[in-house]
């Protein structure tokens, strides 16, 4: 199964294994990591799943809808490797995918 590594708030990294079909949110929450609020549970209207992904992953992720886009607007820790987790899906292409947790807005 392939492998997610979560930076954390504070810093300190987490390697977990996480179940490719699953979206990054739900393999991050599913491993008790309680960072990442994702109040609407996954569809997309609350932007509490917010992390910056990689970049040397930025091909192999689900390709960014419009309502995350216009979503990630407003948070003010927005930058290019911004993403909704609850809009990547998890697969064994992203093995070794890291992501940061981004600030609380
Ligand atoms: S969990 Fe709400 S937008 Fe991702």
């Amino acid at each position: 199964m392939p492998q997610l590594i979560v930076v954390k708030r504070d810093g300190e990294e987490q390697e977990i294994t996480g179940q490719a079909g699953l979206s990054v949110m739900e393999v991050i929450r599913d491993a008790g990591i309680d960072e990442v609020l994702a109040l609407c549970g996954g569809c997309c209207s609350c932007a509490t799943c917010h992390v910056h992904v990689d970049p040397e992953f930025a091909p192999k992720l689900t390709p960014m809808g419009e309502d995350e886009n216009d979503l990630l607007d407003s948070s003010s820790d927005r930058d290019a490797t911004s993403r909704l987790s609850c809009q990547i899906e998890f697969t064994d292409a992203l093995d070794g995918l890291r992501v940061r947790i981004a600030e609380e807005d």
